[in-house]
């Protein structure tokens, strides 16, 4: 069977102006992965690192400037938007922020029956409203929900309205990208639950993007690890966890995890390495504390540690760590 997503030497580069100025970033940078139907693949790395964006270009939010995208077998990378539609309509995507996600100016009836007007699936109003009481059902809602608006639920009931969007169009693949990172500690576990449940309920396949490494051990079956737009590791989230062989993995995994004060200066710092980094040796140069010579010369290549491992380093870490979730 065809993995459900392969994405193959994936580039992206964004061009911005500033008072006239033209620069560019380098978002990703030579990309690849597959999913497995069935799996639930993470997707981690600090703030900046090109994750919401290798997201987006799966789902064609956003066109590649280079490599490849297929989707259940099919090549879609330069599909134009009339042609993505079916493609559209069975792999989806739902952002961190519901809030600027779901027009405001909609109830939860009209947000949810517009994909089943748009994909054709139900034109009939009666028979609309039945389906859309049904999905909700499945995230936790009630009928009493339907003709509220986005700004008159609590923020998780909102990710639920998000997800149950997503849903409508009975989906095969699901980009989760950040869905509970807006959201306070205890309403996440409730959100992180239902995306499990509905993942066995409705046979879907899910890329989960998220910065906290707890939600991802939690999630996912395997893990990419992104570093300034390149891949340096992927692993089974057991063994990435156990064994990270990237000495960024293993200074994601002694971080802290308490992302929000910090993410502009994250983002900052990132940039600050990004403008330092000389065209050859490794990316990690300038943060790491187990530099060869070699790693100022060369680009690490990813390579193979075991069938499933991958890392990008010249001198990947070998003992075991003790990784705990605390809390
Ligand atoms: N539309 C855009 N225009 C210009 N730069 C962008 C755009 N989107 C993302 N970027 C830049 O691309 C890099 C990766 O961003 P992103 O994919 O959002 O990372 P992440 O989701 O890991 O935080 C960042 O440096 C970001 O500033
Ligand atoms: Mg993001």
């Amino acid at each position: 069977m065809n993995p459900i997503v392969q994405v193959e030497d994936l580039k992206k580069v964004f061009r911005t102006q500033n008072f006239g100025r033209v620069s560019k970033i380098t978002a990703v940078e030579g990309v690849s992965f597959t999913i497995q139907r069935g799996e639930t693949l993470g997707l981690i790395g600090e703030s900046g690192s090109g994750k919401t964006t290798v997201g987006r270009m799966i789902v064609k939010l956003l066109n590649p400037s280079s490599g490849h995208i297929k989707l259940d077998g099919h090549d879609v990378t330069h599909l134009n938007e009339k042609a993505f539609k079916p493609f559209r309509k069975r792999f989806q995507i739902v952002f961190q922020d519901p809030y600027s996600s779901l027009n405001p100016r909609m109830t939860v009836l009209q947000l949810l029956s517009r994909p089943l007007s748009v994909f054709g699936i139900e034109k009939d109003r009666k028979k609309q409203r039945m389906k859309v009481i049904e999905v909700l059902h499945d995230v936790g809602l009630h009928e009493e929900h339907l003709n509220r608006y986005p700004h008159e639920f609590s923020g998780g009931q909102r990710q639920r309205v998000a997800v149950a969007r997503a849903l409508m169009t009975k989906p095969e693949f699901i980009v989760l990208d950040e869905p509970t990172s807006a959201l306070d500690v205890s309403v996440q576990a409730q959100i992180l639950n239902l995306l499990r449940q509905l993942k066995a309920a409705h046979n879907l396949t899910y890329l989960f993007i998220s910065h906290d490494l707890g939600v991802i051990h939690y999630m996912c079956d395997r893990v990419l690890v992104m570093y300034m737009g390149e891949i340096v590791e992927s692993a089974p989230t057991e063994e990435l966890f156990t064994s990270p062989a990237h000495p960024y993995t293993r200074f994601l995994m002694e971080s802290i995890p308490d992302p929000d004060p910090e993410l502009t200066n994250e983002i900052d710092y990132v940039n600050k390495v990004k403008a330092l980094q000389s065209t050859y040796g490794c990316n990690f140069l300038s943060r790491c504390d187990r530099a060869l010579p070699n790693c100022f010369d060369r680009h690490p290549e990813l390579v193979k540690l075991s069938s499933n491992h991958l890392v990008r380093c010249h001198n990947p870490l070998k003992e075991a760590s003790v990784w705990k979730r605390d809390g």
